[in-house]
Formats: structure tokens, C-alpha cells, sequence
């Protein structure tokens, strides 16, 4: 049988090499999902190709058109630096008709915005919290019905950017300060939504049609005070340091209470096909003290690398990373791979 030729697209944090070297960046943390999603590809005996973008959309539609691959694994998030195009390379794909892995581009342009997945889940009856909007060039006031406290965040961002223990807030003038904050130092869109306090899990979900909830796995703040939010910020996410001193770890649940797996699972299946999810994707949840399950965020193309959420709950199915690389590709080129 021919095998699979698959190219890899992924993010250059800048102007790529011009000979598509990045040996020295895959060496790094940073790059553990590229560095690993390659690694696994060649030695599962496909044929693989990579290439690094930035902001010249010309490079990846001439490797396209020379080397005609099969599929493209698409590990990009930006483009020119900026997460709200994260959708404007698979869009790219549809129109050379070239199948590719995760999610399409209608499905990242939902979830990118907080706000709209919100209405979309809230239709179909799914738990989020209640919010408001502050566009940039508006002079929006606080709604009344707006429940606080509340948290401030930029509308379209990833990885808890723009996140920190200020983005909790307990009235009006802390609102408008935060709102403010984003529309100048991040020159973005606010979105503010009411705090739903509880416990922080994280839901992977793979496939298209035929879809397998992995086990949660759950952010635990063993040592933040008893009275503090309990947040995933910035630092929270990515400061070893500060993870160490607050007792912040990522790990599985001890244990949920009875019925509760199996309610995350109808739920994260219903809020991925309302959201136009394929592929792999992970939802950020919080489950409250009287066991109400909440969506707070979906994230369409989850970080890959072995060590992230998304496949250590493989892993705990049962499905090493390499078995998770290979139907991930192939989920790209069915519709129903693990029916
Ligand atoms: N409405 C909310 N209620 C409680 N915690 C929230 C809420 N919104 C965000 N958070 C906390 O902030 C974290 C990051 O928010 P999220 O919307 O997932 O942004 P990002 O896209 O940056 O991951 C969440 O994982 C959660 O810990
Ligand atoms: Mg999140």
C-alpha cells in the first residue's frame, strides 16, 4: 500500500529559515506538540513533511501544489503572530481541497469568539455563564442583570492571555477598570462573565461523527487559600514557579461524584456537534458544589504535545500517542474513523 504523504503546517514565531530548519526550536518546551507530532508521524512510516508559516500564505500554497500531500496536519494557531486568523489556514485548505486534521474553519471561527460559542450552547440549552460584551469602540455601560463577582477577558484569546487574579472582580468600577485595561494595553475586545465557582476540568472529546469522551482530567490549587478564585491565569498555566508555590497541578480527578462522568460526557458530546467541532477538541468545564456542569470555554485544536491534558486523558483510555497521532490523521480523511 502507498503510504500517507502528510505535511506538517505549524506556526514560525517568525519569518521562517529559508531552509525550514527549526531543529533548534524543537529542542524546546515550547515546541513539544510540533517536535513530537513530526517525530511520531515519520517513525509510524509516513511519508512527512513540514513547514513553518508566519505571514506568507504563498509558501504553503506552493509546497501544496508541488508536493500534493495526502492530508495536512495543521498545528497553526496564528497568523502573522495574531490568534484571531486561526481559522484563515484551514479556510486556505478547503479551497485547494486538501483534507486536514481537527477542527474546520467554520468551527474555529465559533469558538474563537467566547461570546458567540456562548449563544450557540445557551440555544441548545447547555450551561454557560451569563456575560456581556464590551466591544473596543463602543462606551458600553454594565448591564444590571450582570451578576457579579465577574471575570474580564480579552473576546478572542487562548492559553489564559490576559488572565490574572485582577480579571476577578467584585463591582462596577473593577469591571469598567478591567474592561479598560483590555481595550487599551491588548487593544482587544472585553467579554465579561459571571464567576462560576466550583472545580476546573478539562474534557477531551475525539472524533466526527462517532465521538469517545476522554477521562476529565482537572486543575487542582491545593495551596490558594480557601477564600481566593480559584483561577486558571497566565501565570497559573505557565509559571513553574508560581505553580510550585500555590500547590497548581494538572492531574487527574480523585474522584467525581457518582453520575457525574457520565452527565460531562452527554454534555461535552452535545455542546461539540452544536459548536461544529471535528477532530479533537477539549472543553474547559466547571462543575459546582451542587454538581451543575458549566461550559466555559471549547478549544478547537488542543496543544498535542504528550504531556498536555488532551493526551494524557488519551493515554489513560488507553490510547498511546501514537495511536492518538495516527487517528487524528486519519479522522482528516473519514468521516467516522472510531465508529
Ligand atoms: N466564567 C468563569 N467562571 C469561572 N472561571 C472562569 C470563567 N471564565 C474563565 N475562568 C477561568 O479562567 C480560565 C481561562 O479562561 P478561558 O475562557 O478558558 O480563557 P483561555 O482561552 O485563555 O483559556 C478558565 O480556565 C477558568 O479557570
Ligand atoms: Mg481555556
Amino acid at each position: 500500500m502507498k503510504k500517507l504523504k502528510i505535511l506538517v503546517v505549524f506556526d514560525s514565531a517568525g519569518p521562517p529559515p529559508k531552509d525550514q530548519d527549526f531543529e533548534e526550536e524543537f529542542k524546546k518546551e515550547d515546541w513539544a506538540t510540533e517536535a513530537s507530532v513530526i517525530r511520531t508521524l515519520k517513525k509510524s512510516g509516513y511519508d512527512t513533511d513540514m513547514i513553518g508559516v508566519y505571514d506568507d500564505i504563498r509558501t504553503v500554497i506552493d509546497r501544496i501544489q508541488e508536493s500534493k500531500p495526502d492530508l495536512v496536519f495543521n498545528l497553526t494557531e496564528n497568523f502573522h503572530g495574531m490568534s484571531i486568523y486561526e481559522k484563515n489556514l484551514p479556510a486556505l485548505f478547503e479551497l485547494m481541497q486538501v483534507p486536514y486534521t481537527g477542527c474546520s474553519a467554520d468551527g474555529l471561527a465559533i469558538c474563537k469568539n467566547k461570546a458567540m460559542s456562548k449563544k450557540i450552547l445557551n440555544y441548545h440549552r447547555i450551561k454557560v455563564p451569563g456575560f456581556q460584551v464590551f466591544p473596543r469602540d463602543s462606551k458600553r455601560k454594565p448591564r444590571k442583570r450582570l451578576r457579579f463577582p465577574v471575570i474580564v477577558k480579552p473576546l478572542t484569546e487562548e492559553a489564559s492571555i490576559g488572565i490574572a487574579q485582577g480579571s476577578f472582580v467584585t463591582d462596577e468600577q473593577g469591571l469598567i477598570d478591567r474592561v479598560k485595561f483590555i481595550h487599551d494595553s491588548m487593544c482587544m475586545h472585553a467579554i465579561a462573565e459571571e464567576y462560576i465557582d466550583g472545580r476546573e476540568l478539562y474534557v477531551s472529546v475525539l472524533g466526527n461523527r462517532r465521538l469517545k469522551v476522554l477521562p476529565a482530567r482537572e486543575m487542582k490549587f491545593s495551596r490558594v487559600p480557601e477564600e481566593d478564585p480559584k483561577i486558571a491565569t497566565y501565570k497559573a498555566k505557565w509559571d513553574k514557579k508560581y505553580r510550585e508555590k500555590w500547590g497548581i497541578r494538572n492531574g487527574f480527578p480523585d474522584k467525581l461524584p457518582h453520575g457525574v462522568q457520565e452527565k460531562i460526557s452527554k454534555i461535552s458530546k452535545k455542546a461539540y456537534r452544536a459548536l461544529n467541532l471535528s477532530g479533537y477538541a477539549r472543553f474547559d468545564i466547571r462543575l459546582t458544589g451542587g454538581n451543575d456542569i458549566y461550559i466555559i470555554e471549547a478549544n478547537a485544536n488542543p496543544a498535542l504535545a504528550p504531556k498536555e491534558d488532551f493526551a494524557m486523558a488519551a493515554s489513560k483510555a488507553g490510547i498511546s500517542y501514537e495511536s492518538l497521532v495516527k487517528i487524528i490523521a486519519n479522522l482528516s480523511l473519514k468521516t467516522d474513523y472510531l465508529g
